[in-house]
């Protein structure tokens, strides 16, 4: 382990310049990326199923197949990296693996679980998304596009016209033309960074008040923690993440494209989060010391249910405790609360 040290923080130098390097160019020279973004554009809406209603959602579970199963292989295969087992002597006893861990082929429930409320939404609401005209968006809801009382706003959905002859909402109307590099990139880390706050008001809810903390108990009741458990959650707690997520997008008018980039990525960090692992390339070595969360602070946070509320990021963790340690400690509820 300590010759590979100096390999893994090389490693982490080029990701680091690597990321610098597209995201300043993306900002100071978007013109460079606007070719290779439009033809990718362009050849993806002109593909049947990315037009379809229900591709965010497929897209979805393909992700977090193709990433927290070779997360859970990694687990597997890497005691060493394994949060819970440090200063543990590995050499004396094989690592077992957790309780409750799923083969890949046991899983089919879990992703009907998943997957049906998404569809039912996808299959029945009119999609809004930013820079599709409000006649576009009601063809694709199999409405005649000058029919009036409906608003352009995803604020306020609308039901499909539901035929015989078009019976569901399949389709989904997309943007003419490409975002530009800039607003793609700016767009991404907006939405994270939005979504990170609100998700850490709904997760302090989770931990505060009752009748919450009874659908936050699947994603706590467990041992060890591993990647399995990004997806063990109640299914109020799964639609509040998603739309949450979703929320988030819309609320800063994100491109179709940036909303198909923001998937794998926001799956990929939620499963690093949970993998219980300390990766070599965590994506909190790769950003500036102190700014990402991280596997350790939110293993910790499975650990003993207190602080480290805040998913992605440290800020609104940080201005937690300072609030908590002006309060008079001993008049007030902490957050603290064991929840298993
Ligand atoms: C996400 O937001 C869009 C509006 O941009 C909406 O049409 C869609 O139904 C939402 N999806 C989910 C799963 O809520
Ligand atoms: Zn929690």
């Amino acid at each position: 382990m300590s010759q590979a040290q100096p390999e893994k923080s090389a490693a982490i130098r080029s990701a680091r310049t690597i990321l610098l390097v597209l995201l300043s160019t993306s900002i100071l020279f978007p013109t460079l990326y606007q070719p290779l973004l439009d033809n990718v554009w362009q050849l993806l809406r002109s593909w049947s199923v990315y037009r379809w209603s229900t591709w965010e959602t497929l897209l979805t579970v393909f992700s977090y197949s193709a990433i927290e199963v070779p997360m859970t292989v990694a687990f597997m295969q890497h005691p060493e990296w394994r949060i819970a087992h440090e200063g543990k002597a590995q050499q004396d006893e094989p690592l077992k693996k957790p309780k409750g861990m799923r083969r890949p082929s046991r899983r089919g429930y879990e992703a009907l679980v998943y997957v049906l409320p998404l569809l039912t939404l996808d299959l029945t609401l009119i999609k809004k998304f930013a820079d599709v005209s409000l006649e576009a968006m009601l063809r694709s809801g199999n409405y005649d596009p000058f029919v009036a009382g409906h608003k352009s706003t995803f604020l306020v959905p609308s039901l499909h016209n539901f035929t015989l002859a078009s019976p569901l909402q399949t389709q989904r109307a997309l943007p003419i033309s490409a975002p530009s590099i800039r607003r793609l990139v700016l767009e991404l880390v907006a939405s994270m960074v939005i979504y990170d706050a609100l998700f850490f008001v709904f997760h302090l809810s989770m931990h505060m008040l009752p009748v919450l903390r009874t659908w936050h108990r699947a994603h706590h009741s467990h041992a060890e923690i591993h990647p399995q458990i990004t997806n063990q959650l109640h299914t109020v707690e799964r639609l509040g993440l998603v739309l949450l997520a979703n929320f988030s997008l819309n609320i800063i008018g994100s491109h179709v494209l940036t909303r198909t980039f923001f998937v794998p990525l926001f799956i990929w960090l939620l499963v690093e989060i949970h993998s219980g692992l300390d990766l070599p390339w965590a994506y909190d070595r790769i950003l500036p010391a102190g700014w990402g969360g991280g596997a350790r602070k939110h293993a910790l946070h499975h650990a003993d249910g207190g602080g480290g509320l805040e998913p992605y990021f440290n800020w609104c963790d940080k201005l937690w405790d300072n609030i908590q340690k002006r309060r008079d400690v001993a008049t007030v509820v902490k957050p603290g609360v064991k929840i298993g």
